[in-house]
C-alpha cells in the first residue's frame, strides 16, 4: 500500500502536468508517487481503472507508462485540486495505491 507519510519519507523528484512527483524515479521501472493531495503511488498502481471510473470529479486521467512492470497505465491525479474529499477513490483502488489528505 501506498505509505501515508511519504511527504517525510519521501523528497520531490520532479513535476509533472501540474503536481508534485515524489521520488525516486528511474524511468521506466520505478516512477514514484504522483500528486499530494491525490497522491496515487504509481509502482503500486496497476490500472485497475476504478478511480478514474467511480471519482465524482474527475480529478484522474491515464498516462502511458511503458515498461513498467506493475502496468503500462496509470491514473495521474492531473486535477487533484477539484478534489472533494469524498475518499471513494481510497475504497475502490484494488492495491491501495492511493492516498488523500483529507486533512
Ligand atoms: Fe475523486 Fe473523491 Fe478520490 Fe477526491 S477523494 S480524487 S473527489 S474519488
Ligand atoms: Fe491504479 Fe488503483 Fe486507480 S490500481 S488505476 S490507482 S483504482
Ligand atoms: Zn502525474
Amino acid at each position: 500500500a501506498i505509505d501515508p507519510s511519504f511527504e517525510e519519507n519521501r523528497e520531490v523528484a520532479e513535476e509533472h502536468e501540474g503536481h508534485e512527483v515524489w521520488g525516486p524515479v528511474e524511468e521506466p521501472e520505478t516512477l514514484g508517487i504522483h500528486g499530494t493531495h491525490v497522491a496515487v503511488d504509481f509502482d503500486i498502481c496497476l490500472g485497475d481503472g476504478a478511480c478514474i471510473d467511480d471519482c465524482p470529479v474527475d480529478v484522474f486521467e491515464w498516462v502511458d507508462t511503458p515498461g513498467h512492470p506493475e502496468s503500462e497505465l496509470k491514473a495521474d491525479p492531473a486535477n487533484e485540486d477539484q478534489c472533494i474529499d469524498c475518499m471513494i477513490c481510497v475504497d475502490v483502488c484494488p492495491v491501495d495505491a492511493i492516498d488523500v489528505d483529507a486533512g
